[in-house]
């Protein structure tokens, strides 16, 4: 179908990626895009601060040296394993289109990240979804086939679930000839990074971003983290569409937030130790909650409607994410873990709901 004559064939084709609910009403508790319930870092704002004045007229190092030397060395790897983009959005999308677009299929899972096959369908890419188990979770032994890549979170979305190192590990070993990109936007709420298998493996591409532990979604800052191959090939791709993605404010204030350690470790502690709690409130009202090794948790209750849970929360100020499709999640609530008061808060309009 021509949306319109002055479109292009490829826009014409897409199904853009629907972001969750930016809401412009105050006072609503928002556990919809897991976010971080608490700032950034202190250190942080002040780096902010520093930046306002007259360099704002110079473009900012279209190569964020240093910011790339600071995400190096906390990982324990080079300069040249790291490349920056903005929001781990746009370095997801510069993978698909310089790594992950080959004659063989890109394999992930089913349920996942849902911007995944937006990028396919921008960059003109065959892929193939595979099926999670009974139990959501992804079993490497059905990826182990020929493929054009494979891409999956770790922790998944929407689900939480994490996989064992051992797993990924077992995967890398048997696939040799495509990219294997791990997304771990949430890998520091209870996971172990594959960053260390960097070294090892040079199909392996890892992928943070600094949206979700380290506070600073509205800042834009993801990394990726690989051989300098890959990673120069998305220095390419990068290259060849805008040379300065991260600004000045973007590239100080990610170098103050990768710097600090104590506050990034409270702070990460802290939301595991309510997602734990929500957890247990949740399974005294009745919910089956997943495993989560992320700041958000996937639940269903047994006799309440997965939409009217949501719509009802929201009559009540509270908003989360559910996903109609495809069907067999759609009795899933996605909860970002806030505060303990925005927790205590969801389990008390739960419970009277
Ligand atoms: C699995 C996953 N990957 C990547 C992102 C993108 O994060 P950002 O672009 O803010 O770095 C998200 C955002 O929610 C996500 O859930």
């Amino acid at each position: 179908m021509i949306l319109s004559k002055f479109w292009s064939e490829v826009v014409n084709r897409l199904t853009p990626y629907v972001p969750g609910e930016q809401p412009k009403i105050a006072n609503l508790v928002k556990l919809n895009t897991n976010e971080n319930p608490y700032g950034p870092s202190p250190k942080v704002l002040a780096a902010l601060q520093a930046e306002v004045g007259d360099n704002l007229r110079l473009y900012p190092d279209p190569n964020s040296d240093r910011l790339r030397a600071t995400i190096a060395e906390y990982h324990g790897l080079a300069p040249n394993n790291v490349f920056v983009g903005n929001g781990s959005d746009e370095v997801l999308a510069h993978a698909f289109q310089a790594l992950l677009k080959h004659e063989l299929p890109l394999l992930f899972p089913d349920i996942t990240y849902s911007f995944y096959p937006v990028y396919c369908g921008l960059y003109g890419i065959a892929f193939e979804t595979i099926a999670l188990t009974e139990s959501f979770e992804i079993r490497i032994d059905d990826y182990l086939r020929p493929n054009g890549g494979v891409i999956f979170p770790n922790p998944n979305a929407p689900t939480g679930r994490l996989l064992a190192l051992g797993e990924l590990e077992r995967l890398l070993q048997a696939n040799t000839d495509s990219v294997v990109v791990v997304d771990e936007a949430y890998i520091d709420f209870g996971g172990e990074s594959a960053a260390g298998l960097v070294g090892s493996y040079p199909q392996l591409l890892v992928i943070h971003t600094l949206s979700k532990a380290r506070s600073l979604a509205g800042l834009r800052v993801g990394y990726a983290l690989g051989h300098p191959d890959l990673i120069e090939a998305l220095v390419r791709v990068k290259d060849s569409f805008n040379s300065y993605p991260l600004d000045r404010f973007a590239q100080a204030g990610a170098i103050a937030a990768m710097q600090d350690n104590d506050y990034f470790e409270a702070t990460r502690r802290q939301v595991i130790a309510t997602r734990n709690r929500l957890v247990a409130d949740l399974g005294l009202l009745g919910f089956e909650v997943l495993p989560s090794g992320a700041n958000f948790i996937f639940a269903r209750h047994p006799e309440k409607d997965g939409a009217q849970l949501t719509a009802r929360l929201r009559e009540r100020g509270i908003i989360i994410r559910h996903f109609s499709k495809p069907v067999r999640i759609s009795q899933f609530l996605r909860i970002t873990v806030g505060t303990d008061e925005q927790c205590q808060a969801l389990v008390e309009a739960l419970k009277q709901i």
